[in-house]
């Protein structure tokens, strides 16, 4: 299947999934579900929530993974520290990566931001180097602006 179709899908799957859905952790654990089934050759799918100004593991799919990581450290800190996709290719040339799996190689981290506030980031991670392109993370970027609305509308405050 064409990616921009795969997006288009997960995005309307997504709607389907979470947009009458009130409970934000319900909808991180079924957002996490999905992308872990759909996307291909991904080994980790999941949710860091933003905690007390630290990074507290989530709803996810995928191997046990770190439960706490600082503000501004690895590839998820990062994220909410410059409040910024980070979609890096090999993470090994990231300065400062947690490696939760060693078999990961390639990482795409999106900020969820809710009235401005980054409350949580979205984490996948990939055997495979350079997985996730510009299409990748326009499509899942737009899965985040899908939640981020969502729980606007149903009165989420961080
Ligand atoms: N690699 C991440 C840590 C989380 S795991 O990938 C699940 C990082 O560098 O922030």
């Amino acid at each position: 299947m064409n990616k921009n179709t795969l997006y288009q899908e997960l995005l309307a799957q997504t709607s389907a999934l979470i947009s009458d859905e009130s409970d934000t952790i319900a909808n991180m654990a079924n957002i996490s579900a999905l992308l872990f089934e759909k996307l291909s050759d991904v080994n980790w799918v999941g949710f860091y929530r933003v905690v007390r100004n630290e990074l507290v593991l989530g709803p996810f799919q995928g191997k046990i993974a770190c439960i706490r990581i600082p503000i501004g450290k690895g590839v998820c800190g990062t994220a909410v520290s410059e409040s910024t996709t980070q979609r890096i290719g090999d993470v090994h040339n990231f300065s400062g990566h947690i490696a939760c799996d060693a078999t990961s190689n390639a990482e795409i981290v999106i900020p969820v931001k809710v009235n401005g506030n980054i409350i949580a980031v979205l984490d996948i991670d990939s055997t495979q180097f350079d997985r996730f392109d510009k299409v990748d993370q326009s499509g899942l970027e737009a899965i985040i602006t899908l939640f981020e609305n969502i729980m606007i509308k149903h009165g989420v405050l961080n």
